[in-house]
């Protein structure tokens, strides 16, 4: 007995809903916010600017981009009991604290328990310029450093390795940072997107549903694969050799093991996110004189080319872009979440805007009904 309908592994291929936020097109390896094209955006926008246009569905002026820099700059404070709090966590799962404290914001929010159309707004540029400061705080901590005040005349990147680094970022780190948070904003229907749909379709609060995103993110198959890219490249080694690098990879696809930052569910040509973060990996790696773990970068691409046709994703180079910005590998996915914030809260006010309640169905594969019950002194 069943459902009548067959289950679609993992989803692939099933519309889900209608968005305007985000275009994907896996075959040609395009990916567009709002009808704007990725490449135009790391050219010539800023993180800020790609917040604006994922909430409202258009470029900003140069009036409303100084408005959203100046309440984001405003908002980036984080109250005093979420910094307490954030000193008693572990401080080995970044990913976990990340979690429990986005979810803790919620108490502290000035809006709280106020869900209506403009206070969601609100929320969403305050979870945004928030989570900034809290990522950077929780790697300043386990880094043995003293939690920095924001910079209100720094951009959201350029603060956030000011934040997480004591001093400024050079000109090209601070650019590249301000691209690779543009890059991770959005990405359709991605897990983690969706689980925050999900959630934000039973009408509950946006912390809870940016909560379910960052919980969805957090899993070696998505958001936590950049971490897994940086600790495949530590166990190869800065001084590996080319049969090492060829070796492990191999000896990797003969487990039938993954490799972290390749393959993608909709793109079948490359990443095109992957595009730019390769050439920042090589650039920093240039500016900071050690191109060593590009060049292994390049390497294990090649290899995995030649040996299953597969394309590196948007993780694969970011880990070495971040690892060369001096940022320790426990970060690089809560610093996805520094950046997919602003989509998920994009995507979520869309599912606020015009809801329904998500409720799919399963296809029963289980016992034959009807079983016989036996009474528990029975069996
Ligand atoms: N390494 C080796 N083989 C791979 C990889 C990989 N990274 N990715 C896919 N393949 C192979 C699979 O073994 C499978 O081969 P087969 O048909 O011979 O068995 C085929 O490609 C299809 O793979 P699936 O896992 O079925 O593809 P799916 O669409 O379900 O998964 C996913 C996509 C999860 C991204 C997968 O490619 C993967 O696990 N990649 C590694 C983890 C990773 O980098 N995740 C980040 C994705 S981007 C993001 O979330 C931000």
């Amino acid at each position: 007995m069943t459902t009548g309908a067959t289950a679609a592994a993992g989803l692939e291929g099933v519309v889900a809903t209608s968005s305007k936020i985000c275009y994907l097109d896996g075959e040609r390896g395009v990916l567009a916010y709002c009808g704007y094209d990725i490449h135009d955006l790391a050219r010539s926008a800023t993180f800020e600017e790609v917040c604006y246009l994922l909430w409202h569905r258009r470029l900003p002026t140069r009036a409303e981009l100084g408005d959203l820099q100046s309440e984001l700059a405003r908002a980036r404070l984080l109250p005093e009991p979420i910094v307490r709090m954030m000193r008693s966590l572990p401080p080995e799962h970044t990913m976990d604290a990340v979690r429990t404290l986005v979810s803790a914001l919620a108490h502290h929010d000035p809006d709280v328990g106020d869900d209506a159309p403009p206070a969601s707004m609100r929320k969403a540029v305050r979870l945004t310029a928030q989570v900034g400061t809290l990522v950077a705080t929780l790697g300043r901590l386990a880094a043995g450093g003293a939690p920095m005040l924001p910079d209100p005349v720094l951009g959201h990147a350029a603060n956030f390795l000011y934040m997480l680094r004591g001093e400024r970022p050079s000109a090209l780190a601070g650019r590249a940072f301000d691209v690779a948070l543009m890059l991770h904003a959005d990405h359709e229907l991605n897990a983690s997107t969706f689980a925050a749909r999900v959630a934000a379709a039973t009408l509950t609060d946006i912390h809870s549903a940016i909560v379910a995103g960052v919980a969805t993110l957090k899993g070696p198959l998505h958001g936590g694969a950049n971490a897994e890219v940086m600790k495949m490249l530590e166990t190869i080694g800065e001084d590996a050799d080319d049969d090492r690098v060829v070796a492990t990879v191999r000896g990797m696809l003969a487990r039938k093991q993954k490799v972290p930052g390749f393959g993608h569910r909709v793109y079948r040509t490359e990443d095109p996110r992957a595009t730019h973060l390769r050439q920042m990996s090589r650039d920093l790696g240039r500016q900071a004189n050690n191109t060593r773990w590009f060049e292994i970068s390049q390497r294990i691409e090649a290899v995995m080319k030649a040996e299953k046709q597969i394309d590196v994703n948007v993780d694969f180079y970011s880990a070495s872009t971040y690892h060369t910005l001096g940022i320790a590998v426990d970060l690089f996915t809560p610093i996805f979440v520094v950046s997919r914030v602003a989509g998920w809260t994009a995507h979520v006010l869309e599912q606020y805007a015009n809801n329904r309640l998500i409720r799919p169905r399963a296809e029963y594969i289980g016992p034959e009904y009807p079983q016989t019950f036996v009474p528990i002194a029975s069996r």
